[in-house]
């Protein structure tokens, strides 16, 4: 469907915004592999952890959704059935990588495929250690691409240094190595969101850190936990970004997820000059919390690179956005990973930015933003990808006139209700 957006003046008021989409998807995981009972508050009904959910039943494993939790009758380690038909992902990366390493380790051959999105994104990543561990894994162009057949096998412990800064290929290995014979050594070239290892660890597997190595010790058994999901920063940045790009703006963000993993975007807006603070700091389930207060005051270009852009990656679309009205330039580097994401969000958001009439430029790592230029209103593509629509719809309340989102509703993906939330508390022009 597609989705108008009408220009907005500013944004007041207290949000609560739906549930992280990366612990949700773990929380399923784990409390299938888990013994006992898991229970899970604040899950995140979007369709990509619906699609971890119907993975998971199709393996015999009892989910039972309520209005207030979801709860998972875990078999555990050894307790998955050989599913009778074949794994659907739909969009969801984290699905598919995360339960790879799951499958290598089972005692049964599993087919996994998702959408013509997930069909083009690279697995290579993920089946090349897997392999390494033992599992038999193939796939279209040379193992790289889904459908995948996973033989499951025996799987022994390796050492491993990640080509490329991802937190799922990491806890996809990281849960093979649970069971696998020997430890698993995992080095990372630099820090992705740890929630793996904190779940993991909560259901009484032995992780460790070392530097940037990650030491995944073989587990007998897991216990099922009860687990509390806070708010998904990712989706808590639109209006992080909203707020800090329209005058006037006060908004309180409650009850979200502050990992240090994941606060790139707050630790970006504010060297950019951005007037966000952190109260009720709490933890929930292991996981830093707090609620978010944002108020407007205007932001400086700035040069974005390195160690931050993994502890920011999903929010770099609408980090861009609010590049476009800050004074002066921004430049974004080694942000090559946002090409091989649900769609190529450099291009689709240089692309699309452009319609509105910005100046950005796409380079090979990211790309080059002038800030201070005036929008326009404009009929702009989402690419079917959940956060280039939901920037876009942030870029639109800037603009002067209306614009239309095509296929803006993907949004459900990872957050769903997201317009309505929005409209309560946008003030129009
Ligand atoms: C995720 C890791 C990131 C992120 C994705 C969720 C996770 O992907 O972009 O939305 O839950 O582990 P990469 O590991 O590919 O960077």
């Amino acid at each position: 469907m597609d989705i108008r957006i009408h220009p907005g003046k500013t944004i007041k008021g207290s949000i609560n915004i739906p549930g992280d989409k990366s612990i949700s998807h773990r929380s399923i995981m784990l409390g299938a592999i888990a013994k006992g009972i898991t229970e899970i508050e604040g899950f995140l009904m979007g369709e990509d952890c619906l699609s971890t959910i119907s993975c998971f039943k199709k393996m015999g494993i009892d989910i039972h959704i309520t209005p207030e939790k979801v709860i998972v009758k875990g078999n555990g380690m050894k307790g998955l059935k050989a599913p009778e038909s074949i794994l659907d992902v739909g969009n969801s990366g984290t699905t598919i990588r995360l339960i790879m390493g799951i499958l290598s380790a089972q005692n049964f051959t599993s087919v996994i495929t998702g959408d013509s999105s997930i069909q083009k994104r690279p697995m290579d990543r993920v089946a090349i250690p897997l392999k390494e561990m033992g599992a038999k894994i193939i796939g279209k162009g040379n193992t790289t691409l889904a459908p995948l057949t996973i033989e499951g096998a025996p799987l022994k412990g390796i050492e491993y240094t990640l080509p490329v800064a991802s937190a799922q290929v990491k806890s996809s290995i990281i849960l093979a190595g649970i069971y696998a014979q020997e430890k698993t050594i995992i080095t990372e070239p630099s820090l992705t969101r740890d929630h793996t290892e904190i779940m993991l660890s909560s259901f009484g597997a032995s992780i460790g850190r070392e530097g940037n190595k990650i030491i995944v010790n073989p587990a007998e058994e897991l216990t099922g936990q009860k687990i509390s999901v806070p708010g998904d920063i990712s989706s808590a940045a639109y209006f992080i970004a909203a707020a800090s790009i329209l005058e006037g703006s006060d908004v309180l963000i409650k009850n979200v997820g502050v990992n240090p993993t994941r606060t790139g975007i707050i630790k970006a807006l504010k060297e950019m000059g951005a007037d966000i603070s952190l109260l009720n700091e709490r933890n929930l389930s292991g996981e830093a919390v707090a609620d978010i207060r944002v108020r407007y005051t205007p932001l400086k270009g700035i040069t974005l690179s390195g160690d931050i852009i993994p502890l920011m990656i999903d929010e770099i679309p609408v980090f861009a956005v609010a590049a476009l009205f800050a004074e002066g330039k921004t430049i974004i580097k080694d942000a090559q990973e946002l090409k091989v994401k649900e769609s190529n969000r450099i291009a689709a958001m240089v692309t699309e930015l452009k319609k509105m009439g910005a100046n950005i430029e796409e380079t090979p790592d990211g790309m080059i933003i002038e800030g201070g230029f005036n929008l326009k209103g404009a009929s702009v593509e989402s690419y079917n990808d959940h956060r280039i629509a939901m920037s876009l719809a942030i870029a639109a309340l800037k603009a002067q006139g209306a614009s239309t989102i095509i296929n803006g509703s993907c949004t459900d993906i990872s957050f769903p209700g997201f317009y309505g939330i929005l409209e309560n508390v946008i003030t129009v022009k």
